[in-house]
């Protein structure tokens, strides 16, 4: 069984620059939470209750989030102002919070595996915070990816299609289908040109992956862009045994561009937004 959900969250967030100067991306708030503690609830919906985060110099206001702040809590202890507290609170108590650093930033895959010390031999679940992904009709997209891991037993992407023009944001996938929304994948390439792209199957920020994925970025060199990347790991993996790529039900904001924080905002504010939460 998954327990255990990974956070890589100690990237400059150079896209969102002035704001990520001094302050972590992942604590940049949708309407009046910020974006880890979306992702930290989707991972406890998806029984996921031990928390591991991956961090970097001034991140310290990840930490800080989910701890008590004592001061300010006794001052709106017994008033209205308390039911703000409400949601975060709720996952302090339910989940368990670890964190490492990553001195240089050589990369998600690098990232993935400066947290092998929090996570161990067993499979786990990754979550990129600024990847906001919301299903009003059901399931969590975490959730649904552990449902298929129980199933499946192998690394899962999820995956969703983009227009051809933005492949070279993404890793792609080729793969056989085996479902309407699964397929098995054969290639991946890391941030292709559309002209090189094998489909517009693009990897978004939710991975299941088991842990023979640490020993394979161990080996992986440096790819595109100087940094270890994850999706050499996998296409290894895939090659060796077998990786799964799913389309994901729900929506998906990239909320590490602006024009995806606003979509995320103006779509969390008009459809979940409740004062209190
Ligand atoms: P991104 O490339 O989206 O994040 O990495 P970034 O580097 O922070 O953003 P930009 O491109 O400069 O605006 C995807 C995820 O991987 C983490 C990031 O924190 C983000 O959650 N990451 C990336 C690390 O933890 N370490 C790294 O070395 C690189």
């Amino acid at each position: 069984m998954i327990k255990k959900c990974l956070f890589p969250a100690a990237g400059y967030g150079t896209r969102f620059l002035p704001a990520t100067k001094a302050m972590p991306k992942e604590m940049l708030p949708i309407v009046n939470k910020p974006l880890i503690q979306y992702g930290v609830e989707e991972a406890l919906e998806a029984g996921l209750h031990e928390i591991a985060v991956v961090t970097g110099r001034n991140k310290r206001a990840i930490e800080d989030h989910f701890d008590i702040s004592y001061e300010m809590e006794q001052q709106i202890q017994g008033t209205d102002k308390e039911q703000y507290l409400t949601g975060v609170r709720n996952l302090i108590t339910q989940c368990s919070f670890s964190y490492t650093r990553q001195i240089e930033m050589k990369g998600l895959g690098h990232a993935i595996l400066t947290g092998r010390t929090l996570i161990g031999d067993e499979a786990f679940a990754v979550v990129l915070a600024d990847d906001l992904c919301i299903n009003p009709e059901g399931d969590g997209v975490l959730q649904q990816m552990i449902k298929l891991y129980n199933q499946f037993r192998c690394s899962i992407v999820a995956i969703q299609e983009v227009p051809m023009e933005d492949t070279a944001k993404y890793g792609v996938i080729a793969g056989e289908m085996i479902r309407e929304d699964i397929y098995r994948v054969h290639s991946m390439v890391e941030k292709p040109q559309p002209e090189d792209a094998p489909s517009n199957l693009a990897i978004i920020g939710r991975y299941i992956l088991t842990p023979d994925i640490f020993d394979l970025i161990a080996s992986t060199e440096p790819g595109k862009g100087g940094e270890i990347q994850i999706t050499d790991a996998l296409m290894k993996q895939a090659q060796q045994g077998c990786v799964m790529a799913y389309k994901f039900k729900g929506q998906r904001f990239d909320c590490g561009s602006v024009e995806g924080y606003i979509d995320a905002t103006n779509y969390c504010y008009e459809n979940l937004y409740q004062e209190g939460q």
